[in-house]
């Protein structure tokens, strides 16, 4: 018999034919978001779950649907996820890592290009008809080219962002829980002194305790006001109103930010800043990545209640 599988959201058309193939599938192709009641009551006589970074799988949520027996997460980060919690109960969770790797990194590098260099702000400018003549110090940016980058979180994805940063003739330096002997990059024991150093602070980090708030007021202010913060981790890394605070008064000159403390609420006072590039939460926003992530999020699925290992599980 097949078993019952709720998919939470919207996925690319080939993978919901494959989920269809081998589950008894409810699924959520109108991408209504619901609300922890309504997911709960989805749940109910599910053993199985494919959900993306946004549903939060606590462990009141897990008593309230005791037949459920796998969670698997078209994410690499599983923030949003009680792992612990999954793991007492004997539940098992999967993420999606490595195949949105490149494509993550090609994102965060285009948002510090954006940034550095005001593509937003200058084609807002020439869209909204005020572009009449030229002039020398039009949108002067700064050069990402030859300037030093500071990595934080030199993961599978930090790592990718440094290699293209090579090709740009950056000097690379990074922070991480530990140093990473195998890389020829400059290592710093925390954030604050890596900011020092750098034109731009690129955050790549994964979210939850251990690293909430780690952007903060004196990180922000290391960064100095030629410095630029780059965020494609998670909204919870960085102190936002501390963030929203240096941009107004300088501490720092702009940043770019793909992700949000409480998305999709984004403030006002950082929708109304020029030196500000934003973007909704998209760093792994290709068709062929958000695809191989499905793909990879139903392998894990079937490897489960085919009596197999998970293909990439995350352990507590
Ligand atoms: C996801 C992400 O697209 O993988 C992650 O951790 O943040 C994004 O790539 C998003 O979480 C939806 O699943």
């Amino acid at each position: 018999m097949k078993k019952s599988v709720l998919v939470c959201r919207a996925v690319f058309p080939d993978v919901l034919e494959r989920l269809a193939e081998h589950f008894d599938l409810e699924t959520n192709q109108d991408d209504v978001v619901w609300s922890r009641e309504e997911l709960i009551a989805h749940l109910q006589g599910k053993a199985g779950v494919f959900v993306t970074g946004t549903q939060p799988i606590d462990s009141a949520l897990l008593d309230a649907c005791p037949e459920l027996k796998a969670v698997c997460s078209m994410a690499v980060g599983y923030n949003n996820i009680d792992v612990p919690a999954c793991t007492a109960r004997g539940v098992l969770v999967s993420n999606a890592p490595d195949v949105l790797t490149e494509t993550t990194a090609d994102f965060g590098f285009a948002l510090m290009m954006a940034t550095a260099r005001r593509i937003s702000e200058s084609e807002h400018f020439l869209r909204s008809g005020q572009w009449t003549k030229w002039s020398v110090d039009a949108f002067a940016g700064s050069d990402v080219h030859s300037a030093t980058l500071g990595v934080l979180g030199m993961g599978r994805i930090g790592q990718a962002i440094a290699h293209r940063a090579a090709a740009f003739n950056m000097e690379i330096a990074y922070t991480s829980r530990s140093p990473r002997p195998n890389l020829n990059y400059t290592y710093y024991p925390d954030a604050a002194s890596l900011a020092a150093i750098v034109d731009f602070l690129i955050v790549i980090t994964p979210g939850g305790a251990g690293t909430r708030g780690m952007i903060d007021a004196r990180v922000l202010k290391a960064l100095g006001p030629d410095g630029y913060l780059i965020n494609v981790a998670r909204g919870s890394v960085v102190d936002q109103p501390a963030l929203i605070d240096a941009l107004r008064d300088g501490v720092i000159a702009g940043a770019g930010l793909d992700v949000f403390v409480n998305e999709p609420n984004v403030p006002e006072e950082l929708r109304a800043m020029p030196n500000v590039v934003l973007t909704p939460h998209i760093g792994s926003g290709t068709k062929q990545t958000r695809e191989a992530m499905g793909q990879l999020t139903f392998d894990n699925l079937r490897a489960h209640f085919a009596g197999k290992p998970l293909l990439t599980p995350v352990d507590a």
